[in-house]
């Protein structure tokens, strides 16, 4: 046993091993015996690891964390703690109506005061899914206490008819076509299906590659955790890893405050240009900034991360899945590549007790066609703009995916190069959106943009990813596959369309977008960042006077607890009361009888 261990007095001691209160020691410590521990163990002096268990039957994108934890345990005990799973509030980003991110402030919720009211030292946080990252690593910096990642990784990459076909993206693809009459309902069927091969995650650079990859740019995980299969044998690997690595964490008081700095967020927001990440991991880094105490703002993502370049040819934004990010190097590779060119801050601490500029330091693209040096990108300045404007305070922008087919058709007018003046088409959510897009009466043609309101965090609730609207299908088979889409939503990570969306403030809660109309003239201008709905300023102020916030309707009590305390897209979208709370676990609860 080490001094650091022989000196050190757990948290969980004061549950199971306090001499001054015999009384309260013996009603906690004997129930824990019943299970599988002796007194030996709870009292012998080691630091007790949970297992936030994020895997479910009904979330199956997690669901490769039931068979890891029996490695995370291996790699616990092997180090001298004492492991305890526990479940977490299930997030499906798939299956969860209406959005999993109305949940993800709830398994947040639900996280912070199992670390706060249990006899835990330690946490290993297992994640994948879309949200699971984010509240997962929320839930560690309210705590404050010693944390660590496990990515579950992505599915095998998925193959239809000698075609690599990626989650989510093949959906978008599929629908097209469906839409064109070129596949049928059982081809559809047969070809979106065909993208989940394995257990795993989104196989796609979606938003659950991105926020495992955010994990890993953070240092809130080892190296090289989140890239890795989930059906690879490195994987566990990498559990076994992880669990051991969680007891050192404890010896150590290496706390999710010493690893989430502002230069560890700024190297999270160049990493994800560089893999043409997703466009939630905005709202999601700002909401663990926000309960870290760390300062980011919305417009910190253009500043620091527009003009990284894009190297991971991955889809949405590129050409390859999951096992080939792997077998090119992954995050370390990106990350590697980013160093090299002096685009990282080097200095930033990890959780595997190194910083990122040792961690890294060997690391370059094993596959250049996968992951590109960064002097020969895929493309330059590939982070998000923010753009704001009487609509909005701020909107984003995802560059990478701006096709040449895009860029030609709207945002190359000669004269007027990224300049788009258009007619606004308005939807109230997306069942107005499906009723009515097919309608000739709207007249959508090349000359439109199409927004769709009411689907922000209040709005919806939670703010659905319903931005990437699809044209009509008279475009469609015209071949017009994009308009230029906003909305208060969000849209999926795993969508290629250059949307402008997380519109902040949302139209529910007064937002500029509420007071659009359909045939409003709006001007787009990527030069200035802005988006301005061309109304003159009177006619707009009475339109101001005259809104009313539609009445909500609630479906169930969190939904009516989240909506009074949401905040917007742009600051993460956090119960805004939450955010005021650090440190939890240092504050130690009173005893219970
Ligand atoms: Fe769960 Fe994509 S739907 S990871
Ligand atoms: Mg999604």
């Amino acid at each position: 046993m080490s001094d650091t261990r022989a000196n050190k007095r757990f948290r969980s001691q004061e549950w199971f091993d306090n001499p001054n209160n015999p009384g309260m020691t013996a009603l906690y410590i004997e129930r824990y015996l019943n299970q599988e521990f002796t007194r030996e163990e709870l009292q012998g002096g080691k630091p007790i690891i949970g297992i936030a268990q994020t895997g479910s039957d009904l979330s199956p994108c997690n669901k490769i964390h039931v068979f890891l934890k029996d490695r995370v345990k291996a790699g616990i005990r092997d180090a001298g703690g004492i492991p305890m799973e526990f479940p977490v509030h299930p997030i499906q980003e798939t299956g969860k109506r209406p959005t999993a991110a109305l949940d993800r402030n709830l398994a947040y919720l639900g996280l912070v005061e199992v670390l706060h009211g249990y006899p835990i030292d330690g946490v290993v946080l297992t994640t994948g899914c879309d949200k699971t990252t984010p509240a997962m690593l929320m839930g560690a910096a309210t705590a404050d206490l010693p944390a660590i990642v496990l990515s579950g990784g992505p599915m095998l990459d998925g193959w239809w008819n000698g075609e690599l076909v990626g989650s989510g993206t093949v959906v978008w693809e599929s629908r097209r076509l469906l839409s064109e009459g070129k596949i049928d309902y059982e081809e559809f069927m047969s070809r979106v299906c065909a993208s989940a091969p394995s257990l795993g995650h989104c196989n796609t650079m979606g938003t659950a590659s991105t926020m495992n990859a955010m994990a890993e740019a953070l240092g809130m995980s080892l190296t090289g955790c989140s890239a890795i299969p989930a059906p690879f044998r490195e994987r566990m690997a990498m559990a076994y890893a992880t669990g051991k690595r969680a007891v050192e964490i404890v010896l150590e008081d290496l706390k999710p405050s010493d690893i989430l700095t502002r230069e560890a967020f700024e190297n999270a927001i160049m990493v994800n240009s560089a893999i043409g990440g997703s466009t939630n991991a905005p709202p999601h880094l700002q909401a663990i900034a926000r309960h870290a105490g760390v300062e980011l703002d919305v417009r910190d993502w253009q500043t620091v991360g527009y003009d990284v370049p894009l190297l991971a040819n991955i889809q949405p934004a590129g050409k390859y899945l999951g096992e080939a990010f792997y077998r090119a190097g992954g995050v370390p590779a990106i990350m590697g590549e980013l160093a090299a060119a002096g685009r990282l801050h080097e200095g930033a601490q990890t959780i595997s007790g190194r910083t990122v500029g040792e961690a890294v330091a060997d690391w370059r693209t094993r596959d250049p066609d996968v992951i590109r040096p960064y002097h020969r990108p895929l493309r330059e300045n590939a982070g998000f703009l923010v753009l704001s404007g009487n609509l909005f305070d701020s909107a984003l922008m995802k560059t990478s995916v701006i096709s040449d087919d895009f860029r030609r058709r709207f945002l190359s007018k000669p004269g007027s190069e990224n300049v788009f003046e258009a007619r606004a088409v308005v939807f109230e959510g997306p069942e107005d959106y499906h009723a009515r897009i097919n309608d000739p009466s709207l007249g959508i043609d090349e000359e439109t943009i199409l927004f769709i309101r009411g689907v922000g965090c209040v709005g919806y609730p939670g703010s659905a990813e319903v931005v990437n609207m699809q044209p009509p299908d008279a475009l469609i088979k015209a071949g017009i596959n994009h308009l230029p889409t906003v909305g208060d939503g969000r849209q999926s990570g795993t969508s290629e369309s250059p949307s402008i969306l997380n519109a902040s403030p949302e139209s529910v809660v007064g937002g500029g977008l509420a007071y659009l109309k359909t045939g409003d003239r709006v001007r787009l201008d990527l030069n200035e960042c802005t988006l301005n709905a061309l109304v003159p300023e009177e006619e707009w102020e009475a339109r101001k006077a005259a809104w009313a916030p539609p009445k909500l309707h609630h479906q169930t009590p969190w939904q009516e607890i989240y909506r009074t305390h949401v905040g917007q897209l742009a600051d993460g979208g956090c119960l805004e009361l939450a955010t005021a709370y650090r440190q939890v676990a240092k504050d130690l609860p009173r005893d219970n009888h």
